[in-house]
């Protein structure tokens, strides 16, 4: 049986990492699209010649022409700018919007049956523009950002407990930004919340410490912005739609009433199965979680006018 195929659109430090992981799991078959020449090409014989060793057959192929991509199962658009210190990620709004546009309609035109799966920054705005300009049903388009943010959580969980990650749930709400909701409520270790388990100032240290992941990384780094964990969160995504796994992760979707919203994509929790975002999870929230919530949509909300204007 042929395997599927998975376009990732930017070979830089996010999308190079994304296709490693992918092919690393044995998902498909890994086509890497970049403006610059020889970057993907070079990026992709690198991994192809890693596979001797890590196993598997994916092939890997690097390309600076979208008709490589023809009838991709799933696309990952990376391609954009990064943040630079001091930089939000709302600044590279306009330049990526552009950037994010061009992308997707050239992928329209080769892959017109693909699920989108965005990660370029600002990542709720992006998801929006491409809706705009693929005109995709609401299951084919979707940002990773809850799948990161919530790895983030759990990492700073285990750390703090001093426990396996492995024993460690998380979740996150809303748009990924510094208005995003960590939920302690049912963020677990071993099942047990960690409301249970620290004190108050230590859960509000670490929902601090996630809302700022990204900013901790990008000060550290100096230059450019994290990609280990946003590469692997994107291949945990494509596993669950490629292998039709009904599983329940954090998703960038567009909401359709759930939780109060209408046209707007935001971070919920969503079932990823072969059909893309196949159902929104809705859970009950406190009052306080829905303020927090509401408050982060009308940050996503801005974002959005900006564009429309
Ligand atoms: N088409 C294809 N690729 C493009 C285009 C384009 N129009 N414009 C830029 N690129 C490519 C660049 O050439 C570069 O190789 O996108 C790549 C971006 O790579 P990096 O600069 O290494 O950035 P990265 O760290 O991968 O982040 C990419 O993901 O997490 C987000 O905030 C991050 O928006 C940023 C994106």
């Amino acid at each position: 049986m042929a395997l599927k195929k998975v376009t990732i659109v930017g070979a830089g430090h996010v999308g190079a990492t994304c296709a490693y992981n992918i092919a690393n799991r044995r998902l498909a078959d890994v086509v890497l699209v970049d403006i610059l020449e020889g970057v993907p090409q070079g990026k992709a014989l690198d991994m192809t010649e890693a596979t001797p060793l890590t196993g598997g057959d994916c092939k890997i192929t690097g390309t600076n022409n979208y008709i490589d991509t023809q009838d991709s199962d799933i696309v990952v658009i990376t391609a954009g700018l990064a943040r630079k210190p001091g930089m939000s990620r709302d600044d590279l709004l306009f330049k990526n919007v552009a950037i994010v546009g061009s992308v997707v309609e050239e992928i329209v035109k080769y892959s017109p049956d693909a699920i989108l799966i965005l990660v370029t920054n600002p990542l709720d705005a992006m998801v929006w523009v491409a809706e705009q300009k693929s005109g995709f049903p609401r299951e084919r388009i979707m940002g990773m950002a809850g799948v990161l943010d919530s790895a983030r959580f759990q990492s700073f969980i285990a750390m703090e407990l001093g426990v396996s990650q492995e024993n460690t749930h998380a979740f996150v709400l809303g748009g990924h930004g510094d208005t995003m909701v960590p939920l302690s409520r049912y963020s677990t270790v071993a099942g047990v919340p960690i409301t249970e388990l620290m004190t108050s100032e230590q859960v509000a240290r670490i929902e601090d410490r996630t809302r700022n992941g990204g900013a901790e990384i990008v000060k550290l780094l100096g230059t450019g912005s994290a990609y280990y964990a946003p590469g692997e969160a994107v291949a945990e995504m494509t596993e669950a739609i490629l292998l039709d796994k009904k599983k329940i992760l954090p998703v960038a979707a567009k909401l359709q009433g759930e939780y109060g919203v209408d046209g707007l994509f935001v971070g919920v929790p969503a079932v990823l199965g072969a059909a893309g975002m196949e159902r929104v999870f809705e859970i009950e929230l406190t009052e306080q979680e829905q303020v927090e919530f509401d408050n982060s949509v009308a940050h996503v909300r801005e974002l959005v006018k900006k564009l429309e204007s």
